[in-house]
């Protein structure tokens, strides 16, 4: 007997259903389109996707079954936003003016602001108002069709409170509805009161805070920002094997202002993924391709940053580099939650095609969190993480920027919210 179908979404004009598992190459212009579709849902997980007669013939439906009408519409994997530092407090509107009177980022930084500003407003912090604060921006994400955030600490820069960011990130994944994967971050910068011994600071994340979030089990990633004036690569590496020892994957911010060796080393550690990437070398593109390590780019930070340098993303698929964008949302070179208004800057300045950010968006940045089996796709078996968008085809999220075009998200088989009627 077919299995019993919980919730149907039929009438689908385009759906784009990812599947197949990570994308490299060509592949990536794939992103499993069928006309005239339909998605069948049981227990939060997806029975089956495909064409609208073969769906409706492979699975049971009676009165108790929901079926909701999309409409025509383009439906998609919920969005996998692989890259954020979701959790602080405050904002650094400020920072903007001191941009445009010609102020670096690492300028910022290195005066005492930047996010050492985050990490004395966070430390300040009470938990129930960073709570407050990160619920707000996740409940923004996911009315812009992101279903799963990957989290980093990295604005305490202290034992206690490195490891209350992360105990408050596990309270968030109980509280609300989108879900949390938690990276360490401990080496986003080296904190006021080691200003003079970044050495003794290296020390501290390697022998103190590793231990202990991999005790706690805190996190699943150990990221580092490995950058000309933050840390070296020879640190970077260091804080890598730390937690490699003690069982958390490497990430790395590698080769953002300038070329630094980020690539190679995210290559030579075995990275699950580098990120930013605008400087990278070729030598770190062919390391990359090796490695078999998930590029992850942030076009909006690109943007933020405003040097018109943007990650060569044409050369990382070339070069079979699995390719993934994410929104790196944060107080000061990307405020932004909405990965969705990142979809056009894709096209514009990555130069992908609309199939390949959405691949990007969601299975190889699934795959840039190890999560590539279980969420980012739609196929039999997968957890259901749908969105239903207000437009007609795949072209058009690409196209159309500056406003929210969700109008439905399920997420793990629950209707979440409900946007503007569709025009399509
Ligand atoms: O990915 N590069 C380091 N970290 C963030 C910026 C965080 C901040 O400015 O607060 C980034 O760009
Ligand atoms: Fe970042």
């Amino acid at each position: 007997m077919q299995p019993y179908a919980e919730m149907v979404v039929h009438n689908i004009g385009v759906l784009a259903t990812c599947a197949g598992g990570i994308k490299k190459g060509r592949d990536m212009l794939d992103a499993g389109l069928v006309e005239g579709a339909a998605v069948a849902v049981s227990g939060g997980r997806i029975l089956a996707a495909g064409r609208e007669d073969e769906v409706k013939g492979a699975v049971r439906t009676d009165g108790r079954t929901k079926f909701i009408d999309a409409m025509g519409c383009l439906v998609t994997p919920g969005l996998v936003d692989c890259h954020t530092h979701m959790l602080h407090a405050g904002s650094r509107e400020k920072e903007l003016a001191w941009k445009l009177e010609g102020k670096s980022y690492l300028e910022i930084l290195s005066a005492g602001g930047g996010i050492l500003s985050t990490v004395r407003e966070t430390r300040r912090a009470g938990d129930e108002i960073l709570l407050m604060q990160t619920k707000k921006r996740l409940a923004r994400a996911l009315a812009h069709g992101t279903t799963t955030v990957e989290i980093k600490s990295g604005y305490g820069l202290s034992v206690e409170e490195e490891l209350r960011a992360l105990r408050l990130v596990r309270r968030l994944q109980r509280e609300q509805p989108v879900e949390l994967v938690p990276t360490f971050l401990g080496a986003h910068a080296v904190p006021e009161e080691c200003k003079n011994e970044p050495d003794r600071y290296v020390d501290l994340v390697c022998r103190e805070m590793i231990p202990r979030v991999a005790r706690e089990k805190l996190a699943l990633f150990n990221d580092v920002f490995c950058e000309e004036g933050v840390f070296t690569v020879d640190q970077s590496r260091s804080i890598l094997q730390a937690g490699l020892a003690h069982g958390l994957r490497p990430k790395i911010h590698a080769d953002e202002m300038a070329g630094s060796g980020g690539a190679e080393l995210a290559a030579e550690v075995g990275a699950v993924s580098a990120d930013h990437l605008l400087h990278v070398s070729p030598r770190g593109v062919r390391a990359l391709a090796a490695s078999g390590t998930v590029a992850v780019l942030l076009p909006g930070t690109a943007y933020y940053l405003a040097s018109g340098h943007y990650a060569p993303a044409r050369a990382l698929i070339e070069a079979g580099v699995p390719v993934a964008v994410a929104s790196d949302a944060n107080p000061g070179s990307c405020p932004t939650e909405a990965l969705q208004s990142l979809f056009n800057m894709a096209c514009l300045y990555l130069r992908l095609r609309p199939a390949e950010v959405l691949n990007a968006m969601t299975v190889n940045a699934a795959a840039a969190l190890g999560l590539v089996g279980r969420l980012g796709s739609l196929e039999p078996g997968r957890q259901a993480d749908l969105v239903i968008w207000d437009a007609p085809n795949l072209d058009y999220p690409a196209y159309h920027f500056g406003v929210n075009l969700v109008r439905q998200v399920i997420k793990t088989g629950q209707i979440i919210g409900r946007g503007e009627e569709c025009a399509c």
